[in-house]
């Protein structure tokens, strides 16, 4: 039983694939992925550090076989990402003399970026996301060098080029906590204004960075119904489910052997993952997956941000060098009981 079969007639279950995957570097990854699968993400290749680092360079041979690979198993792909105030070069943002780059200078190398890439996969890339993490928790806008240098229709824009690029792309707005009600509605009330200006915008991306408990199905529904009211398709597209505690007093980016004091309370699953941990992470499952069936009219897509616990990020993030345990796969690929809790709501 895999979980492309069982959501068939529900929406598309994908994953993200790092560099190492899409080489076909570890054996027998990819035939499962294949099988288990309907969609598929770069989890970084297609970041424009990765996939355009220096100016008028691309490198593409990994988002190519990874486009190739998903068209063999009859895959969708996802886009991922256009614009984001995040790996991205700081040659992006610069001009003459170490200025900051004018907003025509920044918007022509935007539109530069997405012709090439967005037109290089046209036809072959289901979707894009065009503009990640525009917007902060409490609604208010990222002060990113995006919206500094450019102004605010820097999404507006992307979203224009992106469809010239693509015509029958669908392009999304994607973004984490998006269940926050502060920036639920904010999100809200963006998208209104690109339908009202006519901007072409085809759904939104709820990343999905979750723990045990967190979202709350009370938060989690009213924000499904909120984006889903309007008339847009809804994608929960980087689901995880950590099962460690946010390591309040460490740095972002901080290794996790610094910390001096508690670092078996911030680490605590090096040996496995307890029964009743792995029960309840199951239940959070089950609760999320029996919201999206019930909302499949516009449920489109469940990303999941990796493969098994092995290579999820959530290891190296927020601090480095955890053993986390977010997925539905262990590090040997066996399902776990949240795998058999979301097959059971399909
Ligand atoms: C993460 C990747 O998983 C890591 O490998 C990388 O080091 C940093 O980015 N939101 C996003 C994703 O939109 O692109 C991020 O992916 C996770 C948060």
């Amino acid at each position: 039983d895999t979980l492309r079969d069982a959501f068939d007639q529900c929406f598309l279950v994908g994953t993200a694939l790092n560099r190492w995957f899409i080489a076909d570097e570890v054996p027998g990854l990819l035939d499962f992925v294949g099988d288990q699968f309907s969609a598929v993400t770069a989890e970084n290749a297609m970041k424009w550090g990765r996939i355009h680092p220096e100016e008028g360079q691309y490198a593409v041979a990994i988002p190519d076989r990874l486009v190739s690979f998903a068209q063999a198993n009859d895959m969708a792909v996802v886009g991922h990402t256009l614009v984001w105030h995040s790996q991205t070069p700081d040659w992006v943002f610069e001009g003459e003399g170490g200025q900051p780059a004018s907003r025509e200078l920044l918007l022509g190398r935007m539109k530069d970026h997405i012709d090439t890439v967005v037109g290089r996969y046209r036809g072959r890339v289901h979707g894009w996301d065009v503009v990640n993490e525009a917007i902060l928790d409490d609604g208010s806008w990222r002060p990113s060098k995006w919206r500094e240098q450019i102004g605010p229709d820097f999404v507006e824009q992307a979203f224009r080029f992106a469809h010239e690029a693509d015509p029958k792309a669908e392009l999304y707005y994607n973004d984490y906590n998006m269940t926050a009600p502060g920036k639920r509605d904010a999100v809200v009330a963006m998208v209104k204004d690109l339908q009202a200006k006519g901007v072409p915008i085809s759904g939104i991306g709820m990343q999905g960075h979750f723990g045990i408990g967190r979202p709350s199905m009370e938060d989690f529904t009213a924000a499904l119904d909120a984006y889903g009211s309007l008339g847009l398709k809804v994608m929960i597209t980087e689901l995880d489910v950590t099962v460690l505690p946010w390591p309040e007093n460490l740095a972002v980016g901080a290794d996790i052997s610094s910390a001096a004091e508690n670092r078996e309370e911030l680490d605590p699953y090096t040996d496995g993952l307890p029964e009743e941990v792995a029960r309840a992470q199951a239940d959070q499952y089950a609760a999320l997956f029996r919201e999206l069936v019930a909302r499949k009219d516009f449920v489109s897509r469940v990303t999941f941000w990796g493969v098994s616990d092995a290579d999820n990020w959530k290891n190296n993030f927020p601090v480095r060098g955890r053993t986390d345990h977010p997925m539905l796969f262990d590090r040997d690929l066996q399902p776990k009981p949240a795998f058999d809790a979301v097959m059971a709501e399909a």
